[in-house]
């Protein structure tokens, strides 16, 4: 198991964007998405990384893609395993971790699949008995599963909080014979991918899908169904009516609260610098995850 994070990659020459996760790099035709071991929880990232975190979230990622490929075109050139030649002295900042990726015109809408009653759904679930505009039915319990699954799309914020919109609002946005089939593509995605996941003792509860053209082929790109595009839930520990511990940020949520409620942390940047056994146990929980849900090693 790797020891020390990787926090920055640092590739000389192609144009970089540092989302909070992923450092993103433009080749031209294609991208290169590099997740590194950063960490970010209440949208901050963390002081210290989660050795090995990135890898594990790019091998995942590439498990479904491969997994979907006969339901849907994806983005994946390959996984970095080797590096090409002109990327060989990067190796070491790559491997596992990074993909060469289809530049693609993303569409500019999050696509949001929820099968149970979290988060901003469970919000304005208990203000309207709706979300993005989808009426449920009344007296469900806080991270209740749905009746089925809904797609309920967000703005894609450049900054900030991604904003929930109705359907008829993303059809403004992005064309209305589009989202009709994004929409169906992203919920056949969950369903299928919760559903696996289900026998193997996750419960996938909503994710994040985005979605990009090659000309008019519609093309799943970015992360699929990580634990930082999607709640990951403990099937064995699931009871509606409360908060659900997260497969994986589990440690570091406990350990943010006490630092909140001793009054050390209020949840704005910089992120604080997680402990050693705080790393370690989250660390540990992504590789569960990712050997838990592949049965790779
Ligand atoms: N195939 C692709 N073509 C073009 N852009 C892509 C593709 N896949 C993902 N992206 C974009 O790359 C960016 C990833 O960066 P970002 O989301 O900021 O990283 P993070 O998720 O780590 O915060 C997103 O804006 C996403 O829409
Ligand atoms: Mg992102």
């Amino acid at each position: 198991m790797p020891t020390e994070a990787l926090m920055e990659t640092v590739i000389p020459g192609p144009p970089l964007r540092r989302g909070k996760v992923r450092d993103v790099y433009d080749l031209g035709d294609y991208l290169l998405l590099v997740a590194t071991d950063r960490i970010s929880a209440y949208d901050v990232v963390m002081a210290n990384g989660i050795p090995g975190k990135g890898e594990m979230l790019t091998r995942m990622s590439k498990f479904w893609f491969d997994g979907f490929a006969d339901t849907v075109p994806n983005h994946v050139e390959s996984l970095i395993e080797e590096a090409p030649p002109e990327l060989r002295p990067y190796a070491s900042q790559l491997r596992g971790r990074a993909m060469l990726c289809r530049k693609l015109k993303m569409v500019p809408i999050e696509c949001v699949v929820r099968g149970y009653l979290a988060g901003s759904g469970w919000r304005d679930y208990q203000e309207t008995q709706s979300i993005c505009g989808v009426p449920l039915p009344a007296g469900l319990k806080q991270c209740e599963q749905l009746p089925k699954p809904i797609f309920t799309p967000a703005t894609k914020a450049e900054e900030g909080h991604d904003e929930n919109i109705t359907f008829e609002q993303a059809c403004e946005i992005a064309g209305e014979k589009l989202m009709q089939k994004l929409r169906d593509l992203s919920l056949q995605v969950y369903q299928q991918g919760a559903e696996y996941a289900r026998k193997r003792g996750i419960i996938i509860a909503d994710t994040k899908l985005e979605w990009g053209l090659d000309g008019k082929e519609i093309v799943l790109a970015d992360e699929v169904l990580t634990p930082d595009s999607s709640r990951f839930w403990p099937a064995g520990r699931y009871e509606p009516g409360r908060d659900q511990e997260s497969f994986d940020k589990q440690y570091v949520r406990n350990y943010l609260t006490e630092l909140v409620s001793r009054g050390e942390w209020d949840k704005k940047p910089p992120g604080p610098e997680l402990p050693a056994e705080i790393v370690a146990n989250t660390a540990s929980k992504y590789r569960q995850a990712y050997r838990q849900l592949t049965g790779l090693a």
